[in-house]
């Protein structure tokens, strides 16, 4: 910023008599400041989420609440309904016959590439020769409704031949069927390990995807504008990869679109790459039309298209001593990525980063195949991999623990990390803020672990039929996107004269309260309430080539960016007031509302409207990039995080043993989001990051029958928690303590971490299955631990 150079002259430099008035009254301060500055006023409070009012008034704008404008047009999707095959010809004339229809939009209307503009750059926008899923998009209806759009699509006819397909991970496996090669993470001598090892283990684990379930489903609305230009409405958690793809569709430049997106009902990883597709199918409509042209998915086709979290197998060996404490691992993680890449690289490595979880392993050999089938491309979904990575490893523990007869917390603690030793994890990052001893410490205490574990005990000795188990598992996240060239992020905040305060970021709201979280921090920079701070739409106009909102950085960058944008101001006004007083720009202070110097007190809005008169500029930028952080892709090796997130939760759970019914009965949390901003918004983060991670492992079941058709696509078939299912006893507390890197306010990320405290409702599951069968032996169950799945295990 140049403006404070020139700030010193501003006092004498105003010939206007109204500017020179202003000047002279505020020359005279109303009150003297008091020495101190308070501490932050709004920043570390419970803030009503920003949209919370309009969202339950029901007036809260999604993009299918905008008003269309006349002449906009409807799409519908026309899948393939062969897994894999030849696509000879699309007959579309029953479509084009139908009432209202306009246009059968496919492949050869894609005025730019017809490959996707996305990383891997295999994905085809429309199926072209050959169709690789049941659901994968052909092409699109376009009618002068959504209805008339939708019944047409039905109608379309395509040949297809089939060809073999893959429809699982493990013929994949056997095929060498990869849409990116293998990686291998060692460190040590996992096979001499296992040669020493007390004890060795073998055992396999499969673990089911999950649908995002978002509220608000996907839809893009794309205008067509003057000259070739266009303006896109997504329901995106990446704006700017929006913005790239449909200009590489349409072959033409990034500056002639613009993409807006308010905010979204929801998007947990399933809008990070999955919107892009509809705002490119809308788009090529629109562009062969003329006409403005939205596409809102039916829930059943959303289920049919999009990505999901990837299903993963495992295959592992683990040597262990008397105690418990690993002494070497080989494990191999079978992905299950679906047609195409998308972000399946990403989500593969951040599996094999967070296959130690909280757990220091010396000598071990991870190999991950980031299998192709022919079956929707899976993509992020909170957690990115880190829940797949974690749950084997907990299960490998509570499965020692019950070989050798020790409570599974006794060898879960045995095999923390350590602070001075047992310390670098196997991708050569050291545990700088380990607080996993003291978080588990407390925990066992407020949860009265051992007394309930008794309790549990002699209760299931007495009852023959309900089994109860109970399980105290930890969470160590690492926050950063491993890509290190996303972490960094922009926004401006601008001041109006009347003293309110706009500030836009990079990131997207998607109900995780950022927007919230970044008003706040805003708010205590500038000294302003949190009212007079207002965060607008993500607008790739406003900041371009911000990253995805996505691996739970959401606030460390956007906050950061915004804070600095803030200071700039600040320091223009600091500048500015200073000359007024002839005190030190320094002594400047900002709180409640006022600016404060050593002899005087000014509101904010009169500061503002004499410095706007003086020619002061009072909006600015800010530029964030997380420090630190760097690592090598080849190897996997590192410092790919920032910081790690912790938490642990100790949950008990209750089985029938004659039909497999389970019930989470009760769930104490305690985490870590270093100072939390917003204590109401992150206990909610923990709270549905907790029930989504419990139905991924309970009752949300994906599946295929043998021709690749996903049986479970509408709420009728796919059952994601209700309010029902909430455990009774919910207590969640927050730990004490500030982050120990400089990241805003001292907080944490929590957008993703929680969701892996769900691995406890598995533990306890298991738990109760154990005891259900008697005797050591190892507890094999299949995730979702659905009824069936339950049956099986109490029976294997
Ligand atoms: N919370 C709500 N209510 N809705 C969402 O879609 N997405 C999650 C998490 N919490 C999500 C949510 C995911 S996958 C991520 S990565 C983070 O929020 C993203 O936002 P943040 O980085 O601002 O925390
Ligand atoms: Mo979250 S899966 O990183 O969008």
């Amino acid at each position: 910023m140049n403006a404070a150079k020139d700030l010193a002259l501003s006092r004498d430099a105003v010939a206007d008599p109204e500017v020179k008035a202003a000047n002279a009254r505020a020359a005279t301060p109303r009150r003297k400041a008091p020495a101190a500055g308070p501490a932050p006023q709004v920043a570390g409070r419970p803030k009503f989420h920003e949209s919370a009012r309009a969202q339950v008034a029901g007036t809260a704008t999604y993009v299918d609440d905008i008003p269309e404008i006349r002449g906009t047009l409807h799409a519908a999707p026309i899948l393939s309904t062969v897994a894999h095959g030849r696509l000879l010809g699309v007959d579309a004339a029953a479509a084009l016959a139908m009432p209202g229809v306009r246009a059968v939009i496919l492949a050869r209307d894609i005025p730019g590439d017809p490959m996707l503009g996305n990383f891997a750059h295999d994905e085809p926008v429309l199926a072209q020769d050959t169709v690789q899923h049941i659901g994968q998009v052909i092409g699109v209806v376009v009618a002068d409704s959504v209805m008339q759009a939708r019944r047409a699509a039905r109608q379309v006819v395509c040949h297809i031949e089939a060809l073999p397909a893959i429809l699982d991970v493990h013929d994949a496996l056997q095929a060498q069927s990869y849409v990116l090669p293998p990686v291998f993470v060692k460190r040590g001598d996992a096979a001499q390990a296992l040669k020493n090892a007390a004890h060795v283990m073998h055992g396999t684990l499969e673990v089911g995807g999950q649908e995002h379930f978002y509220l608000e489903g996907q839809v893009a609305y794309v205008l067509p504008q003057e000259q070739n230009q266009w303006l896109v409405y997504s329901s995106t958690q990446h704006p700017g990869e929006v913005q790239h793809w449909v200009a590489h569709a349409l072959g033409i430049d990034n500056h002639a679109l613009r993409v807006e997106c308010r905010r979204m009902g929801g998007g947990f990883g399933g809008k990070e790459t999955q919107a892009g597709h509809l705002a490119v199918w809308s788009a090529i409509a629109a562009h062969k039309l003329h006409r403005p042209v939205k596409l809102r998915l039916d829930r059943d086709d959303d289920f049919m298209i999009t990505g999901k979290r990837h299903s993963f197998a495992y295959d592992y060996t683990v040597g262990f001593d008397d105690g418990g404490r690993i002494t070497g691992l080989k494990l191999m993680m079978a992905v299950n990525c679906g047609f195409s890449a998308d972000l399946s690289g990403p989500v593969a490595d951040r599996a094999v980063f967070h296959a130690d979880n909280a757990y220091f392993l010396e000598d071990v050999e991870i190999a991950s195949y980031r299998c192709k089938t022919h079956m929707q491309s899976n993509t992020a979904f909170r957690g990115f991999g880190g829940p797949q990575g974690m749950i084997v490893i907990e299960t490998i523990l509570g499965d020692i623990a019950r070989q050798l007869g020790l409570d599974p917390l006794d060898v879960r603690r045995r095999n923390l990390y350590g602070i001075e030793k047992r310390n670098v994890t196997h991708y050569q990052m050291k545990v700088e803020d380990n607080i996993l001893d003291q978080l588990l410490s407390k925990l066992e205490l407020t949860a009265q672990y051992r007394r309930r574990r008794e309790a549990i005990s002699a209760w299931n000795a007495g009852s023959p039929v309900i089994k109860r188990g109970m399980a105290l598992t930890p969470v160590k996240f690492g926050i950063s996107f491993t890509a290190t060239l996303f972490n960094q992020a922009g926004a401006l905040v601008h001041v109006y004269t009347d003293g309110s305060v706009q500030v836009n970021h990079g990131g997207t709201e998607m109900g995780q309260g950022l927007n919230t979280k970044v008003a706040q921090i805003v708010a205590d920079e500038l000294g302003v309430a949190f009212e007079q701070v207002l965060a607008t739409a993500s607008d790739t106009g406003k900041i371009p080539n911000a990253s995805a909102t996505a691996a739970s950085a959401g606030t460390d960058l956007n906050a950061r960016a915004a804070q600095y944008a803030a200071r700039n101001v600040r320091d223009n006004l600091a500048q500015f007031v200073a000359g007024l007083d002839g005190c030190d720009a320094g002594a400047v202070r900002f709180a409640g509302g006022e600016v404060l110097t050593p002899g005087s007190a000014r509101p904010f809005t009169e500061v503002v409207k004499l410095a706007h008169a003086n020619r002061i500029q009072l909006w600015s930028d800010g530029f964030y990039r997380t420090p630190k952080i760097h690592y090598d892709k080849a190897t996997l090796t590192g410092r790919p995080f920032y910081y790690f997130a912790y938490g642990a939760a100790c949950t008990e759970v209750a089985i029938d043993t004659l039909t497999g019914e389970s019930r989470v009965l009760k769930v104490d949390i305690l985490h870590d989001v270093g100072t939390s901003i917003n204590p109401a918004i992150d206990i909610g983060q923990i709270e549905g990051g907790f029930v989504q991670g419990m139905g991924w492992l309970t009752t949300e079941q994906l599946v295929w029958n043998d021709k690749g058709l996903l049986t479970t696509h509408a709420p009728s078939t796919y059952k994601i928690p209700a309010t029902g299912d909430v455990p009774e006893h919910f207590k969640i507390e927050l730990w004490p303590e500030p982050n120990r890197e400089d990241n805003v306010f001292g907080s944490k990320a929590v957008g993703e971490p929680p969701l892996m405290l769900a691995i406890s409702v598995y533990e306890a599951l298991r738990d109760a299955i154990a005891s259900a069968r008697g005797g050591k032996k190892g507890v094999r169950l299949t995730a979702p631990a659905t009824a069936e799945n339950v049956l099986n295990s109490l029976r294997a």
